[in-house]
């Protein structure tokens, strides 16, 4: 992985590195388009390998920046980390005392960092974590995660900029019982999961998030050893056990990824195969694709997708799992402004997650905001701008209007294409399309 730094002070002078998307619109797509493993499963699973004094040998790891910041975050915790080709392998035998990784610095810029409580407040009793704050897409509090841990038997302690979490029982272990979420949290359920594993007796998570990459996470702590069950459901029972013990898993196929590039396939009116794919975990996707005109083949985890030459609007609404992902919200307005109609789509999840209406507006999309609604007026085509992407999904959104567009698109904002996507750009060339990363040096003095 080679990650860009964005300013750099040399002996020539000062320069800023603008690292951006260049599109040419208009080709069309065709072929079979490898999805790689699911990020926002990698990194919790990387983060339960602190549970266990064994290996843990993870495999179908993606190669993305977020991958590599957590891989540094476990090194700097004592963890020995080797990567080869899409294999991790994570060994905990001299992990540090929590007092001993301090390294704030690495938790920056990367929220799932903040995974990293539950497993280290299991395994020590004790825990020291910058608290994660807010992001371009929301306030993303964690007062689901703290009210929980504290009913396990967990103090807090909020320092300046970081929390200090300890077991206030009488062998610092967390003590298991039954929590009622108030709202359904992806890394809320993650973290309690976690914490609880090692926990004396029994946790019940009622409200527990559905998302695929929990089961993803039961799945691999039971291989460990653990006695997770319900996974995948609201009610989720973790009885928890003395040890964790080192195993190998293989890390789920990222739907995020296969929905962005079914859309992909759908703005630019042609027909692709993407694969390995768990159709069943795309089912309110395949839906809306389905009612906009696109057709499926299934075979053998693979998904053949097949557009009609003019696609319908249709109305989204972003819910929790199994409801339509708010992660896909951008690419499919992206596609709803090439469509014919008028569609409304709603956010739910997130309060501040459509930054990128502006951006599609300047490519001469017809979009109207009003609080998190968003109608978009279908329009004949796309004009390629230069655009800014202020988040990972919403540049993907981005490249894939200037897929569909006339002309050429500059799409700032490849950092945070980098962060969730394997090979985003050499992905959808090998496929037929003209996308190139670009690299801009920009002197200032
Ligand atoms: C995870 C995903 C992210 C996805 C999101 C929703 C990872 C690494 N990231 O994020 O890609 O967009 O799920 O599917 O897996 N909330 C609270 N209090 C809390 C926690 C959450 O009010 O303590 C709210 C959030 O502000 C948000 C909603 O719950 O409005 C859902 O957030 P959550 O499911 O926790 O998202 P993440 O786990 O951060």
């Amino acid at each position: 992985m080679n990650i860009q730094k964005n300013n750099v002070d040399t002996s020539e002078g000062i320069y800023i590195f603008k690292d951006y998307c260049e599109v040419k619109g208009g080709k069309t797509l065709n072929g079979n388009l490898k999805i790689s493993g699911a990020k926002n499963s990698a990194l919790v699973l990387m983060a339960a390998s602190i549970l266990s004094k064994g290996q843990i040998n993870l495999f179908n790891v993606p190669k993305i920046a977020d991958v590599e910041k957590m891989s540094n975050l476990l090194i700097s915790m004592g963890i020995n980390i080797k990567l080869n080709r899409d294999k991790l392998e994570i060994n905990t035998h001299r992990i540090l005392q929590p007092s001993q990784n301090l390294f704030f610095d690495l938790y920056k810029g990367l929220r799932a960092s903040f995974f990293c409580i539950g497993p280290i407040l299991a395994r020590f009793g004790i825990a020291e974590i910058p608290l994660p704050g807010g992001c371009c897409i929301g306030a993303r509090p964690i007062d689901e995660h703290i009210d929980a841990l504290k009913k396990l038997g967990v103090k807090f302690q909020f320092k300046e900029n970081h929390l200090i979490a300890e077991a206030i029982t009488p062998n610092r272990k967390l003590i298991g019982t039954s929590i009622n979420f108030k709202c359904k949290s992806v890394g809320a359920t993650e973290t309690l999961i976690m914490a609880a594993s090692l926990a004396e007796g029994k946790t019940i998570l009622n409200n527990a998030a559905q998302e695929p990459e929990i089961i993803d996470l039961a799945n691999m702590l039971n291989k460990m050893g653990g006695k997770i069950k319900g996974a995948g459901s609201e009610c989720i029972t973790i009885e928890g056990v003395e040890a964790l013990k080192g195993c190998e898993y293989s890390v789920m196929p990222d739907r995020i990824e296969a929905g962005t590039f079914l859309i992909a396939a759908a703005i630019t009116r042609s027909s692709i195969s993407i694969s390995p794919v768990e159709p069943k975990y795309l089912t309110e996707v395949i839906n809306k694709l389905e009612q906009s005109g696109c057709h499926f083949e299934y075979a053998n985890q693979s998904i053949k997708i097949i557009p009609n030459q003019i696609l319908n609007s249709v109305n989204i609404t972003t819910n929790p799992f199994p409801g339509f992902p708010t992660d896909l919200q951008a690419p499919f307005m992206a596609l709803m402004t090439t469509a014919s109609g008028v569609s409304k789509i709603t956010e739910t999840v997130f309060e501040n997650r459509m930054h990128h209406v502006k951006e599609l507006n300047r490519m001469g999309a017809k979009i109207l905001l009003k609080d998190n609604i968003a109608t978009v007026i279908g329009v004949k085509k796309l004009q390629g701008s230069s655009v800014i992407g202020f988040d990972l999904r919403a540049t993907a959104a981005l490249a894939l209007a200037g897929l569909s567009a006339n002309g050429k698109t500059i799409i700032q904002g490849l950092e945070h294409l980098e962060r969730g996507y394997e090979n985003f750009a050499s992905k959808l060339t090998n496929i037929g399309a003209d996308i190139i990363n670009q690299k801009k040096k920009i002197e200032l003095g």
